[in-house]
């Protein structure tokens, strides 16, 4: 397994890349993405992983400040999963000097009120990271993880409405015994906030339970508040919305497109986000 900070040390793309883009403190999560790239490239591909925490889409500093950096096991990981490539550039290889082109944001990103109501310019630096990942790599594919949903979706417009000809993959979440969704923030969490967190899983469950007794998606988004309610999260958002366009209104076909239920809230002030389909 290779190792470099320079896009230029990547071996010539004698064939193709599956990129799977972390800003590392890799988990079970992450490893699961690279098990999935090496499936996507086959015999003859090369799995990138890059691990770059992206200063651009952080909006709180004291979050940019904390996020946890681990290289050095980040590495070994990798290795053990079969990674062919660690692409893990100094900010200066993927903000040279000059102004940076803005990518303009897709729909999916602003429409919906979900992450861009809470964390405005995320989705900004999310988008801009991934577009210069993506020329600096020159993938044929890139992995992501559907633990991101509203993420996912802004990818994939953006590829799609850009023309940047690279396949996005999605893989599955991945999550603790309990239900808790593997995330770099939870080893913020204290030990009874760790306890509290299953509400996140347990509250998606409840709109799905919920459904199946024949509810709408009102009261499906009802029983998500309170259930995060009662296990003490402050909720930032728990809706019920279209699969694809993360928006709800009154043309929304509920019945008929598919649909997911998303929400995301704080526990001790570390921010957790989960979705499941409905
Ligand atoms: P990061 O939070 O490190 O996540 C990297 C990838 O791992 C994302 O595609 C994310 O959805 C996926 N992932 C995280 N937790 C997961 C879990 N429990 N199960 C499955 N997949 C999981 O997301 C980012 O980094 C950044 O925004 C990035 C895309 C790298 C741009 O900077």
């Amino acid at each position: 397994m290779q190792v470099v900070q320079r896009a230029e040390q990547l071996a010539p793309a004698a064939s193709q890349r599956v990129l799977v883009p972390t800003m590392g403190a890799l988990h079970a999560g992450h490893l699961s993405l690279v098990r999935k790239a090496t499936e996507a490239a086959g015999e003859e591909g090369v799995v990138v992983v890059s691990v770059f925490v992206n200063p651009t889409q952080f909006n709180d500093p004291a979050d940019l400040e904390r996020y946890p950096r681990t290289l050095e096991a980040d590495v070994e990981a990798l290795r053990e999963v079969g990674a062919d490539v660690v692409f893990a550039p100094p900010v200066e290889e993927v903000y040279p000097d000059g102004p940076l082109t803005e990518v303009p944001l897709p729909p999916v990103a602003t429409e919906p009120k979900l992450e861009d109501a809470h964390r405005p310019g995320h989705f900004a630096g999310v988008c801009q990271v991934v577009a210069r990942l993506f020329e600096l790599v020159r993938p044929a594919k890139a992995v992501f993880g559907e633990k991101d949903w509203q993420q996912l979706r802004v990818v994939e417009a953006m590829s799609e409405r850009d023309g940047l000809g690279v396949e996005i993959v999605a893989g599955p979440t991945v999550r603790e015994r309990d239900g808790l969704a593997m995330s770099s923030r939870n080893t913020h969490l204290s030990s009874e906030g760790r306890r509290r967190a299953p509400a996140l899983f347990a509250a998606l469950r409840e709109a799905s339970l919920a459904k199946l007794a024949g509810a709408g998606p009102d009261e499906a988004e009802g029983a998500m508040r309170r259930v995060l309610g009662e296990a003490g999260v402050e909720i930032d958002y728990a809706a019920v919305r279209d699969a694809r366009t993360l928006v709800r209104d009154a043309s929304t076909d509920w019945r008929g497109s598919p649909m997911r239920s998303i929400l995301a809230g704080r526990i001790d002030g570390v921010r957790l986000l989960d979705n499941a389909p409905w």
